[in-house]
């Protein structure tokens, strides 16, 4: 018949009771003439906001210059199991000019802030520290692009692995700009030039090779070039990036990690794109919804307010969002809890679509 013809042309090799995938659906749709509308996720949620009013995209494209100002860059580490990236993140956060001093815990909130001199100035850069790039692509799955940087850490006794491909290749994907920290220059067996070598065949071309990625030398566990490695991020940052935001406006965000605690509840690690979170905020996060009891950063202290590119901890939501939701803020209670509950519905109905959705031909056939 046409149909199984069509599809062995798209190399489907179908038979009458085969299911199909939704771009095979598609350009059978345009065979047959029928227009097939995919709706992502996304574009669902899109709309539901919408339907309150709130269009986020268009509110970003409304903001005037005079309404954005300088923000840190967010960065995550990514890189090869047992390439330092954990040792890294520790070493990094002890060069925090403002920490120490007040003795504080540093606690595990998935993301911090340090402070570091870079050409006379104090400047902020906020990492993310969620395990690997297990975060960034989940996170990424979810539409949510939280990254501004990506320090791929190698090994230089090692040298490039299975894993620092995928996460280059994530990172390429995703427009991240690539620093590239050669970690473990201690090790007698250490190689970083050989690292840089190997970079070049996937596009990672260093500076002094005459390329544009920054390579920094660095051993995470002996505490060598790590300022090297943070100037280096933000001369990344300030070469191409324009990374501004308006914090006068309510917070929008991305939850980075959440987990239940016992005594404080629900307690989710949000990063502020844009605008300020306050304690007292009416906040929905995916399907999370409360008002912000209390919020603590990365030292264990309280905040009352947190601005673009800060990671808060923030207690009150009702449940636990998935790292990746988006967050936001709005006017009243009821409104978050009412967009968290059509958000739920909508889940459910994705769930019923997909179990209908294994349509098959013989179904289409009928049709
Ligand atoms: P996963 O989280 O398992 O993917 O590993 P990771 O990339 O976070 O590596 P981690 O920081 O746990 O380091 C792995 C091992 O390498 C540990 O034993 C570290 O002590 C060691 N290590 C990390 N950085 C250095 C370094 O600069 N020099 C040396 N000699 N050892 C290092
Ligand atoms: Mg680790």
């Amino acid at each position: 018949s046409i149909l199984v013809t069509i599809l062995f042309n798209l190399g489907e090799m179908a038979t009458a009771t085969e299911s199909l995938d939704e771009a095979t659906f598609e350009v059978l749709g345009v065979e047959l003439g029928y227009k097939v509308q995919m709706v992502s996720p996304e574009d669902e949620d899109k709309e539901l906001l919408e339907g309150f009013g709130l269009d986020l995209e268009q509110e970003l494209a409304d903001e005037d210059d005079g309404d954005l100002e300088i923000r840190p860059p967010v960065v995550t580490v990514m890189g090869h199991v047992d390439h330092g990236k954990t040792r890294l993140l520790d070493a990094i956060r002890q060069t925090n000019v403002t920490a120490g001093e007040a003795g504080g815990i540093t606690q595990h909130i998935g993301a911090y802030q340090i402070w570091t001199e870079h050409d006379g100035h104090e400047r902020a850069i906020t990492f993310i520290d969620t395990p690997g790039h297990e975060a960034f692509t989940a996170m990424r799955a979810r539409g949510a692009q939280v990254t501004d940087i990506a320090i791929l850490v190698v090994a230089a006794d090692d040298g490039i692995m299975p894993q620092t491909v995928e996460a280059l290749n994530h990172a390429q994907a995703a427009g991240v700009p690539i620093v590239v920290a050669v970690n473990k220059i201690d090790k007698p067996d250490a190689n970083p030039a050989r690292v840089r070598q190997q970079l070049t065949e996937y596009g990672l071309v260093a500076e002094e090779y005459g390329g544009d990625v920054m390579f920094v030398d660095v051993s995470a566990r002996e505490n060598i070039g790590i300022q090297d490695l943070l100037d280096a991020v933000l001369l990344t940052a300030d070469a191409g990036l324009d990374l501004r935001a308006n914090p006068n406006k309510d917070a929008r965000g991305v939850a980075i990690e959440a987990k239940l605690d016992k005594g404080r509840g629900s307690v989710a690690t949000v990063l502020i794109q844009s605008g300020t979170l306050r304690v007292g905020d009416a906040i929905v996060a995916g399907t999370a919804y409360g008002r912000v009891r209390a919020m603590m950063d990365e030292n264990g202290d309280a905040v009352e307010e947190a601005a673009p590119a800060r990671p808060v901890q923030v207690q009150g939501l009702n449940s636990v969002p998935r790292a990746g939701d988006t967050f936001l803020v709005t006017d009243e209670d009821r409104m978050a809890r009412q967009i968290a509950e059509k958000r739920e519905a909508a889940a459910r109905n994705a769930q019923l679509a997909k179990a209908r959705k294994r349509i098959s031909l013989e179904d289409f056939t009928r049709a």
